[in-house]
């Protein structure tokens, strides 16, 4: 089932999301119909606050090539930790359609998480899964990335962004 994706400036993608606590069915459906979401909407990552719900999960899948196997992976009451290096990429977000922007992340990370069946999980990465994952975690706390740009730059982004939406 698509769910739909909410946008700039709706205010909910401002709030910090609740842990999950229940790995049960309906967090099952949940985390399907967000992959669904993000294979149509052509994304390599979706938050639950996204579509809606204020909980602490988000997928990510950065085979983007055409032809590569799904790499589908889910994170539940993440935790970043670790990071070192940093790296520069740019970034859009399926929440703020029409914007892309160069944002600074660390390179390498460690991720402590939960699966949906609420078994701890960890993962060491770097590179464009590490962005991936640091954008998604972002989302959980109501963070967007055009927060994490410079204030000049920031500015500027949000004045193109009113006249993406305004037109
Ligand atoms: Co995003």
């Amino acid at each position: 089932m698509l769910l739909e994706i909410l946008t700039y400036p709706n205010p909910e993608l401002l709030k910090v999301s609740n842990p999950v606590k229940k790995f049960d069915r309906h967090l099952h459906f949940l985390l399907d119909n967000m992959a669904e979401t993000m294979y149509e909407a052509n994304g390599i990552g979706l938050a639950a606050p996204q579509v809606g719900h204020k909980v602490r999960a988000f997928i990510v899948d950065v085979a983007i090539n055409k032809g590569d196997q799904n790499q589908l992976r889910e994170f539940i009451n993440p935790k970043i930790s670790h990071g070192s290096g940093s790296i520069i990429f740019e970034e859009g977000c399926l929440s703020v359609p029409g914007l892309s922007e160069e944002v600074k992340r660390k390179e390498k990370i460690r991720i402590d998480y939960l699966d949906r069946f609420g078994k701890p999980q960890t993962l060491e990465t770097e590179g464009l899964l590490a962005v991936a994952i640091q954008h998604e975690n972002d989302h959980l706390d109501g963070v967007l990335f055009v927060d994490r740009l410079s204030p000049i730059r920031r500015r500027m982004a949000k004045k193109k962004l009113s006249k993406a939406i305004t037109l």
